[in-house]
């Protein structure tokens, strides 16, 4: 089993740094993770041309991460919550996935599916997990992550950190005993 994680915090020992942390060591199988502030992943031009033909035309780093999508059982989207949404760099790379929608949409192709989804979030106090949620749910569906998605948060960062937040890893906790049945 192989589970693929998308990191979306600039920081490396940052708030979801620490729940990323706690989420592998207790995942069993491989992992393989995603800093996607490092990557270099650019964002969809919606040319419409993988309507008509398979994958994206765009040669980048995103090549590879469609080939670890394709291999991975397990998908978890971690990042901070930033102006209610996910963070640009994230965002960036799930515009990609939109030849995973036109695949299903125009051509009728399932290229990526049966695969479980997680979510952790972090976030300073002023809110919008909703919203970065919805988004991270639908990168992940695009992804071909099916049932129930879900969520691990440490909500007010700016009073407690998440690696001391009790609450938030204990969510994480169970997230983690989800994606391993
Ligand atoms: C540009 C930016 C925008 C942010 N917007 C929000 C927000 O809308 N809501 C919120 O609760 N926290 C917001 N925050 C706070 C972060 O979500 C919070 O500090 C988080 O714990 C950082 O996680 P990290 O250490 O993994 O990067 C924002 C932080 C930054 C840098």
């Amino acid at each position: 089993m192989e589970t693929l994680i998308f990191n979306g915090s600039p920081r490396s020992n940052g708030d979801t740094a620490a729940l990323l942390t706690a989420a592998k060591q207790r995942l069993k199988g491989e992992i393989r993770q995603i800093d996607v502030f490092g990557a270099k992943i650019s964002p969809c031009t919606d040319c419409r041309r993988c309507r008509r033909e398979e994958g994206c035309h765009i040669q980048d780093e995103m090549q590879e991460v469609y080939a670890a999508i394709a291999r991975s059982d397990r998908l978890l989207v971690a990042a901070p919550v930033w102006f209610g949404a996910l963070p640009g760099p994230l965002l960036t790379l799930a515009s990609r996935l939109q030849c995973c929608f036109h695949a299903r949409q125009f051509r009728g192709e399932q290229i990526f599916f049966g695969k479980k989804g997680g979510v952790i979030l972090t976030a300073g106090g002023s809110g919008g997990l909703e919203t970065a949620c919805f988004s991270a749910v639908i990168m992940l569906r695009q992804m071909g992550a099916e049932g129930p998605v879900p969520l691990a948060a440490s909500r007010q960062t700016d009073r407690l950190p998440a690696a001391k937040d009790v609450q938030a890893l204990a969510e994480v906790e169970e997230l983690a005993r989800f994606l391993n049945e």
